[in-house]
């Protein structure tokens, strides 16, 4: 039997037992010299801790060291829980621990932000400016320099929660439709989706890229007959847009599978991966949601037990019906992206939905284009609350196409020739599908900025700490 008693374990039925607690000093005051006060914030949870002078067991100058604790300092407590008859506020305990000893296992040093101001909701904190109250607004890249203090308010402490969630449920329902999970290299010859958005590097003298997304070999997966596989890994992207959706180095949840037929497999999955994502974490994380929501209060996502589908073409005319002036061949900006989310929300009561058969034109060059018209994809995006989170295709399984459509798109077929001969030896059609997991957790949480929900986030300008 262990001899610590966890901070949330402290209810009244400890009443005048003694106990043994660590935690951090979240708050320290000194009441004169007889009395001091200390909350002492274990995983979310905190306690009051009173240290009183008492002859034969509480010292002044042990009164006077609990005074001089530093906050965010990791100390132990022994003492006595009390149950008090008035109700306490401020503390998520409704017992006290009237303090008999106390250990500092590890002194902080004093805070750059302050962990109770970054935790409050901008609402609270023109409430408070309102008042009177001095405070410091903490900026993001503050919070970001200060990570490991950001990280311990509540909401954050709920969003990485969260997160590990999504991944979570992606990998049990993945493993319950008889998928199974693989790594593929990080380190590859080539770019995985074209375009600039590569990091080169030098590997042992030849030229190589970080993997951009793990496309190419999750594909040569399927050629060796693995059927079902799925991936939850690192991707990156030397982007060069400084925006609110894109980081350098993400999470990347991929999946891709054979198909027998038509690109609608995938879609299906998606679809029912998706709704048991949303449904779960609104069972199962209902206090870190309320934690996130408290400091950046947001709208419960809306979405339908059935994901709606629309043809890219179907779209285009409700855009086009509301007066929004789009190229009926081009790639959707974020802006028209949004405009079309509001669109389907009043059209269809839904803000998760999935858009598909895009222009051939504006997918990368793997994707296969339609059996009836080449001018468009059998491929998808999928949106929540207007913004992208995940994109997928059929693939193009011929390997004289994938040559093909590989030039056309500008790639050197050099770098990707060990790719396009996996297809040589017999390839059955497939599709899948990539995933970003901080968007999920950003617009699933209503949140505007991707930074909130990436641990430690590599964007543009940031690559530390
Ligand atoms: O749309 P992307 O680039 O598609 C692929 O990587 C394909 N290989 C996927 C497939 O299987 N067809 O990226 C997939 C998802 C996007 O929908 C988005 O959620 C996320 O990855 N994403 C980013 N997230 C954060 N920062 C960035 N720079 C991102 N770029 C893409």
């Amino acid at each position: 039997v262990s001899r610590w008693t966890e901070v949330g374990a402290l209810t009244n039925t400890l009443e005048n037992r003694s106990v043994l607690i660590r935690g951090r000093a979240q708050t320290i005051r000194a009441v004169g010299k007889n009395m001091a006060f200390v909350v002492v914030r274990e995983r979310g949870f905190t306690v009051q801790c009173v240290a009183t002078v008492q002859p034969d067991a509480v010292s002044r100058q042990m009164v006077k060291y609990v005074a001089g604790l530093s906050r965010e300092s990791i100390i132990d407590i022994e003492g006595v829980v009390s149950a008090p008859n008035v109700e306490i506020k401020g503390t998520t305990q409704q017992v006290e621990v009237q303090v008999r000893k106390v250990y500092c296992v590890s002194k902080a040093a004093v805070l750059p932000i302050n962990i109770e101001d970054a935790a409050r909701s901008d609402a609270e904190i023109e409430k408070a400016l309102q008042a009177g109250e001095k405070l410091v607004r903490v900026n993001q890249d503050t919070r970001l320099n200060n990570r490991v203090l950001d990280l311990r308010t509540p909401a954050n402490q709920g969003i990485f929660r969260i997160q590990s969630q999504v991944g979570n449920i992606f990998r049990q329902f993945l493993l319950s439709e008889d998928f199974f999970e693989i790594h593929t290299p990080k380190l590859i010859a080539g770019s995985s989706e074209g375009g600039a958005a590569v990091f080169r590097l030098d590997y042992k003298g030849q030229p190589a890229c970080l993997a951009q997304s793990p496309q190419l070999h999750k594909q040569m997966a399927i050629c060796g007959d693995f059927g079902r596989v799925f991936e939850i890994g690192g991707v990156y992207r030397a982007e060069d847009s400084y925006t609110h959706r894109h980081l350098c180095e993400f999470i990347g949840l991929d999946v891709e599978m054979e198909i027998k037929s038509h690109y609608s497999e995938v879609m299906d999955i998606v679809g029912r991966l998706f709704v048991t994502i949303f449904d779960t974490l609104n069972k199962t994380c209902e206090k870190e949601l309320e934690a996130v929501g408290r400091q950046y209060p947001f709208e419960p996502l809306k979405y339908l037990p059935e994901t709606l589908r629309l043809t890219f073409e179907e779209g285009i005319q409700m855009l086009k019906d509301a007066g929004v002036e789009v190229d009926p061949m081009g790639d959707l900006n974020t802006e028209v992206e949004r405009k079309l989310g509001q669109l389907v929300l009043e059209k269809y009561g839904t803000e998760f939905y999935i858009l598909h058969r895009y222009p051939l034109a504006v997918r990368p060059f793997y994707t296969m284009p339609c059996h009836d018209n080449h001018a468009y994809s059998n491929s998808f995006d999928v949106f929540i609350r207007g913004e992208e989170i995940i994109s997928g295709a059929q693939r193009v399984h011929v390997p004289e196409l994938l040559a093909e459509r590989a030039q056309a798109c500008g790639i050197e077929l050099k770098t990707i020739s060990t790719y396009i001969d996996a297809f040589r030896y017999g390839a059955p059609p497939h599709g899948g599908f990539g995933v970003g997991l901080e968007r999920v957790v950003m617009l699933f949480c209503g949140l505007n900025n991707i930074r909130k929900t990436s641990l430690f986030p590599r964007d543009p300008l940031r690559i530390a700490p």
